[in-house]
Order: C-alpha cells, then structure tokens, then sequence
C-alpha cells in the first residue's frame, strides 16, 4: 500500500503530535477536531497544550502546507482515531454500591460514524485510543462495516496503542517501539506500513485484541505498583518507618523495584484504563479492582498527614503547590493534587493553589498567578506534585517569602534537613519519624 493522505481525527495530546510528525515526514495530513476552540486555536498557529517542541513541529507542518486542519474528515487513504475514551461513575447501584468506573465511548463511536461516508475499498482505518478489549472488532468494525465493506477484506482495519509519555511525546513518537494489531494479519501489515513513515523502534505485529490488552496491561501494571508504594507509605506512616529510605534499601535487591509514593495516581491513562479490566471482566479483575480503590482514597491520606501537622483545618491558609497529575506537565485530568485541595478546601481550609503550568487551573480551585503570591501570609505549605520548579526551591530563601513555618511534602521532593535548618517544621508523606535518632 502506499499512503500520500491520511486523516486524523481528534488534536490532543496524541492526536496533534501524531498528525504534525507525519506531516512533517512528508505525508498530506487533514487533522480534524469537533472542539470549536482547538480548531481555532491551531488555525491561528497556535497550539492548545503544552508539550515541548510541539508548538514548532505543528508550526512547520502548517507553514509547509502538509498539515491543514477541519471540522470534519475527507477521503483520504488512511484514518486514525485518537479521541478521548474518558470513564464516568456508574451511579445505577449494580455493583453493591461500590464506585465502579465505566468507560465512555462515545468518542470513538461518533469518530468511526464520521469515517463512514469516506470509507473506500483499500483504505486503512486505526483505532489508536485506549479502549477496552474487543473495542476494535465489537465496535468499531460493525460501524465501519455499515457501508457495505467489509473489514479485512475490503478495507483494513486495526488498533495501535500509544505508549508515549507525556513531555517526550515527539522523541517517543519516533523512538518506541510500537505495536500493531489488526482484525487480519494484512490489516496488521497495512498498519506497519503507515507507520514506519516515522517509527524508527520496532514495529510488532499482531492481532487488534491482543494490542488492546497490550495497553491496558501495562497501565494496570503501573497502578498496581504504585497501589502498593502508596500502602506501603501508609504502613511507614503507621510503624515509624521513613517509606522513602526503606524504599531505597529495598530497591538495593536485584530483582525488586517498588515505585514511588505520593498523593494518588491521575491523568488520562493509569487512573482510567485498568477500569476497561473490572468493567469488561469484574469476576477476573479483585486485583485490578482494590488497586484503584487503594489509590483514589490516597488524597484522604494526605489530608490525614495535614491534619496531623496543622490540627484542625478551619481557617488554615495552606499554600498548594502544584495541580497537575504528574511532574513538569500542564494536564490536570484526574489529578489527586487537585482532589486533596477540593478534601481541604471541603473541611475548611483556606487554600491558595499555584500550578506554574496552567494558572488558570480548575473550577472551584482558588489559584494564584504566581509562586509568591501563594505562598505570602501562608500559614503551612504543602508540596503536591515534583515540577522541577518546585523540587529547587532554596528553603532559607522561601523563609523570607512566607509567613509558614510547616511544610508538608508529598513527594518527597525537599531534604528534610535543608527546610528545618532554615525554620520549617517539615511533614512527609510516608514518613512516621522526624529524623534517624527518632
Ligand atoms: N495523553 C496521553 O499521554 C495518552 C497516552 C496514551 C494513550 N492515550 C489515549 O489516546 C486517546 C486520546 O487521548 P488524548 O490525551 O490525546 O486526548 P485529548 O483530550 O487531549 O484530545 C482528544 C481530542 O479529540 C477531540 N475529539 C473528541 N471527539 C471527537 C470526534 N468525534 N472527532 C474528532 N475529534 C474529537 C477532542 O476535542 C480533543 O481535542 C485516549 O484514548 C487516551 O487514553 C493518551
């Protein structure tokens, strides 16, 4: 097959860098995006996140004509989605009344409903975002197939998961290997064509099943190992123990290496995928299940490590740093840091909250613009996510921008020695001793 236009349909954080390096390798591209804002945004030569290099890379993709955005599809020889697959509560009481997670599709179902008045004998279609297993052929294939094609044998189709990691996107776009799965082994083969216009890391082939599950195993995974960091924080906490050096010392055997701890897990990915697992297979899935209940109850025990440092809440002016889900990225989607400020601002606490990578931050959050002003007339400081930013700050220089005389890191991003020298009375997650001679 050769491919001189594709269509990508959906401009986020996958879709937008997706769509600009296949431009920028040459490729005609029609990136598409039902957001009136996004559309706007990026036929003004702007770009909607924050991503490094990306802005530059979408730029030439634009300038070079090869990249052009619009409302809706065209014909093209390819397709890809990479639209949201968020989940929303299950509120119908089925599952014993536990807080059951159940994803939403209609993201996909309307991208692959848009493809079908477009859809022509040969044309490759791949499902790129992370959906539950059997998606691509229980879905996506009837929808498609509603023209008259047949998938595998007049059209390909196959799904392709996106391992990329927030802040590297472009290098990992190119770099990682990648994994095609196809309803046939020739829609597998069409899918590797397409990508190694770009893809210099392996390309694997194998079934459109086996590359969902690929992708939600792996995220599982990750949350089930930062799941048990987070317990093992707690039973620090509970024994006296300081969970950051026992962590190191474990980490010492050859063959173990916990995660890190800190106030839950967040983002578009871990904290939603292995939900795909329990609501596909919820008979199958305890462990995936208690996982996630382990870490969203985590912000709760960051609120009980504030309350332990400040007493009661009411009044308290706390100083929150940072909202996003994860270090020195702008996405706030399910971030813990933004729940454990809505848990304090819910008991009473006067929190001003200063994510440097989005200060307009969320609704219902107070935000400062700037560092200063949130940490002035604090009355304790409380570190939630590990922006570089904030792992430099020079404790004797914070002395005379604050009022605070605690701190509290959650992250264990500041030495604990550094803040108590220069006056601080510091708090860390996990950590049930003050110092080695506790
Ligand atoms: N962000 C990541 O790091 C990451 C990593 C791996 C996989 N994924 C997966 O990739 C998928 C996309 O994630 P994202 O982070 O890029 O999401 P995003 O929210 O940043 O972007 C998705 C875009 O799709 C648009 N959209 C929604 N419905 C559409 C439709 N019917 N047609 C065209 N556009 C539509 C939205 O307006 C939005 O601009 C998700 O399934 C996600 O789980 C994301």
């Amino acid at each position: 097959m050769s491919f001189k236009k594709i269509c990508v349909l959906g401009l986020g954080y996958i879709g937008l860098p997706t769509a600009s390096t296949f431009a920028t390798h040459g490729m005609e591209v029609v990136g598409v995006d039902v957001n009136r804002r996004v559309l706007d945004t990026l036929s003004n030569g702007e770009i909607h996140i924050h991503e490094p290099g990306l802005s530059t890379v979408v730029q030439a993709a634009v300038k070079s004509g090869k990249l052009t955005i619009s409302e809706k599809p065209e014909e093209a020889d390819a397709f890809l989605i990479a639209v949201p697959t968020p989940f929303y509560l299950d509120k119908t009481g089925e599952h014993n009344g536990e807080p059951y997670k159940l994803a939403d599709m209609r993201a996909v179902t309307s991208a692959a409903e848009a493809i079908v008045p477009y859809l022509r004998k040969g044309t490759l279609v791949v499902l790129e975002s992370t959906s539950p297993p059997r998606t691509t052929v229980e879905l996506v294939k009837p929808i498609l197939e509603q023209t008259g094609l047949e998938a595998g044998t007049d059209f390909h189709l196959a799904y392709s998961p996106e391992r990329v990691l927030p802040g590297q996107i472009l290098r990992e776009l190119i770099e990682n290997a990648r994994v095609i799965g196809g309803v046939t082994p020739e829609s597998a083969r069409a899918g590797a064509e397409l990508y190694a216009t770009f893809v210099k890391g392996e390309i694997i082939q194998t079934d459109a099943t086996t590359a969902e599950m690929v992708k939600i195993m792996e995220n599982t995974t990750r949350d089930i190992n930062i799941a048990i960091a987070n317990e093992f924080a707690r039973l620090a906490d509970r024994f006296g123990v300081d969970v950051w050096e026992a962590i190191k010392l474990a980490n010492l055997h050859p063959r173990i290496n916990i995660l890190s701890p800190g106030p839950g897990v967040g983002g578009h990915c871990i904290s939603v995928d292995p939900w795909f697992f329990v609501e596909a297979a919820p008979d199958l899935s305890p462990l995936i299940y208690t996982a996630r209940k382990v870490n969203d109850e985590q912000p709760h025990f960051v609120m009980s490590l504030v309350q332990k440092a400040l007493g009661s809440l009411k009044g308290k002016k706390i100083a929150a740093l940072g909202l996003a889900y994860k270090p020195d990225v702008d996405d706030l989607r399910e971030s813990p840091a933004a729940e454990v400020v809505r848990l304090l601002l819910d008991a009473g606490a006067n929190v001003r909250s200063y994510e440097p990578f989005k200060t307009d931050g969320l609704p219902g959050i107070p935000m400062t613009p700037t560092l200063e002003e949130a940490l002035k007339d604090a009355d304790a400081i409380l570190l939630l996510v590990r922006h570089s930013q904030f792992c430099k700050m020079n404790p004797s220089k914070v002395t005379a921008l604050t009022s605070a005389r605690v701190v509290m890191d959650t992250v264990n991003a500041w030495d604990a020695a550094s803040w108590q020298e220069a006056g601080f009375q510091i708090f860390r997650l996990g950590v049930g001793k003050f110092s080695i001679s506790d």
